[in-house]
């Protein structure tokens, strides 16, 4: 059911459930009929994040959700630790540098991944670091960094840890709540096997005190 343009890992084939589901006439949004279903759907995502915090889903492709994750958590002349080990690592920190955030890059070649030794090490020399930004599965290599780990080291201090789970969540373990990870954004497109064009954000009640302060 896939027209194959690019082999890109994603978007994913869409199941013909799902494309039924998408030819059916359109819900009128102001109804209890479409409250009803939005509700579902959020208590659904919160499965899928395996977290209690609200989902908050966002009209936009996974990089738009990485920014809001960004621009939320985080203000200019801030400094945050990027694990930078591909191509989506380059996109965090793209767009911190767009925001004025200084990088403080935490880098391995292509196909490899950062040690959380090496994320413990930023945090302590460089203890004004606000938040450590990683992939789940950096998809331009395949690999897969140990977001539980990062998260046991950026949970013994203040920063956050915010994770691209773009091409992860629904596919690898991700525990958000379990593992202590403070913002987990997704995109429609991969392990949802929808079509592009829905971002979705997940935010601990630290990484929402910190979006309010
Ligand atoms: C890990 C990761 N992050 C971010 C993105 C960007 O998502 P989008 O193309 O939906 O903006 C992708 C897309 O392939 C991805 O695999």
């Amino acid at each position: 059911m896939k027209k194959y343009q690019l082999m890109a890992p994603g978007p994913t084939p869409v199941p013909s459930q799902a494309l039924l589901a998408m030819a059916q006439p359109m819900i009128h949004h102001r109804t209890p009929e479409y409250e009803a279903l939005f509700t579902e759907v959020r208590a659904g995502l919160k499965k899928l994040f395996q977290t209690q915090s609200d989902i908050v889903p966002f009209a936009c492709s996974g990089t738009g959700a990485m920014e809001a994750a960004a621009v939320n958590t985080l203000s200019a002349s801030d400094t945050v630790a990027v694990v930078r080990a591909g191509k989506f690592g380059e996109r965090w920190v793209e767009i911190c540098k767009a925001y004025g955030i200084n990088v403080v890059e935490l880098a391995a070649p292509f196909g490899h991944t950062v040690p959380a030794e090496r994320v413990a090490e930023a945090l302590k020399k460089t203890p004004a670091i606000k938040a450590v930004l990683t992939q789940h599965s950096e998809s331009s290599t395949g690999v897969l960094h140990d977001v539980r780990a990062y998260a046991a080291v950026t949970r013994a201090s203040e920063a956050l840890l915010i994770v691209d789970a773009v091409s992860s969540l629904g596919i690898a373990d991700l525990q958000m709540d379990a593992w202590g990870v403070d913002v987990v954004i997704c995109g429609s497109q991969k392990g949802l096997m929808l079509p592009p064009g829905l971002g979705f954000c997940a935010l601990s009640g630290r990484a929402w005190a910190r979006s309010s302060s």
